[in-house]
């Protein structure tokens, strides 16, 4: 099967469907050396009480597992994007294992803060996933990066790891504090890239963008100019992340930037937010605002082909228009080729 035809099957199989699930595609000159992988994220399970959980999240993350295991070719591995976790508790995680569980491949994990900040990602650590890593796959180097970490003073100043959490769970809360990959993590990140060949396509996983969109919401990371600058030196880089559970993309230098979809909700654009400063991508055309009436809405799934450093990226968006943001090699940044203007209302939703 080409890339073309693989394309078109992914998509008649999974257009029509409320799939919260990233399919990413890297394409090479030679075919045999393609691949693709899977992504799925911020699924926000949340205990209610005892084994009462939210059921919306869990639907969300269960659909993302179910079509993850449909998909044909198969994708050679599956990355889970961060926040398994509303609340950090060991139950949450547990259960979002469980559900995770069913994939027929077993995933790799990025941290998010939900995950993180009850008891600072310990049980992650003993359970899921290192909290960073790289690792290599078919001529790319993959690097996973906890970007969620803040200054001890913070982490240390609350009553209780709940009340943490707590304050790091909200969107909007100024007590707050910015993320950052921090020191000790890009002194490891400098040194993982300098046994990597400078022309080897590498690919970042981050939970928080890698650059500054508004703080207000941590949108942001806080040393993502010196992270950057270590991934300044290759040819080809993409930068992947979730935790903002809406499209984004950029191009800043040499780094193409896509954000991954949420299979819980979507969160509002910076942009709405109009009395405060905010650098939402200007490159960045907006999903269109969710509408309630659809369970599912405003999540979706991409598929992310790079081949000689360009960069196509195919949103399927569930009840809305598809959308292609592609790598224009004239203008060196990624645009849209297909806007999400039009709603297209199903007559058989429910
Ligand atoms: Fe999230
Ligand atoms: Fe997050």
């Amino acid at each position: 099967m080409n890339r073309r035809d693989f394309l078109k099957q992914s998509g008649l199989l999974l257009a029509a469907s409320t799939l919260p699930l990233s399919l990413v595609e890297i394409a090479f000159a030679k075919a045999e050396d393609n691949f693709s992988f899977a992504y799925i994220s911020d699924a926000h399970i949340q205990q209610i009480k005892g084994t009462q959980f939210v059921r919306n999240w869990d639907r969300g993350l269960m659909r993302a597992v179910a079509e993850a295991n449909l998909l044909d070719p198969k994708p050679d591995f599956i990355m889970f994007g961060g926040d398994l976790a509303q609340l950090g508790k060991p139950e949450e995680i547990d259960h979002g294992l469980e559900i995770l569980s069913a994939l027929h491949q077993k995933p790799r994990f990025v941290l998010g803060e939900h995950d993180f900040y009850l008891d600072m990602g310990e049980y992650w650590a003993k359970k899921v996933s290192e909290h960073h890593y790289s690792f290599d796959h078919k001529g790319v180097h993959f690097v996973v990066l906890n970007s969620i970490l803040t200054h001890d003073e913070w982490s240390n100043k609350w009553s209780s790891p709940e009340e943490r959490m707590a304050m790091m769970a909200g969107l909007d809360n100024p007590l707050g504090s910015p993320f950052m990959v921090g020191e000790a993590q890009r002194n490891w990140l400098k040194a993982d890239l300098d046994k990597v060949d400078k022309t080897t396509p590498v690919v970042v996983f981050s939970h928080s963008p890698l650059q500054k969109i508004y703080k207000g919401w941590n949108f942001w990371t806080d040393d993502a100019e010196q992270v950057q600058a270590l991934l300044k030196p290759f040819n080809k880089v993409t930068v992947i992340y979730g935790h903002v559970h809406q499209i984004q993309y950029n191009q800043i230098g040499n780094i193409s930037f896509h954000s991954v979809m949420a299979t819980s909700w979507p969160w509002p654009y910076p942009s709405t937010y109009a009395q405060a400063e905010q650098f939402l991508p200007k490159l960045t055309v907006e999903m269109n605002r969710a509408d309630p009436f659809f369970e599912r809405d405003a999540t979706g799934w991409q598929l992310i082909d790079i081949a000689t450093g360009n960069t196509a990226v195919h949103y399927q968006l569930p009840e809305n228009k598809p959308r292609t943001v592609a790598f224009n090699p004239e203008t060196k940044r990624p645009e849209d080729s297909e806007y999400q203007q039009q709603r297209e209302v199903p007559q058989t939703h429910y």
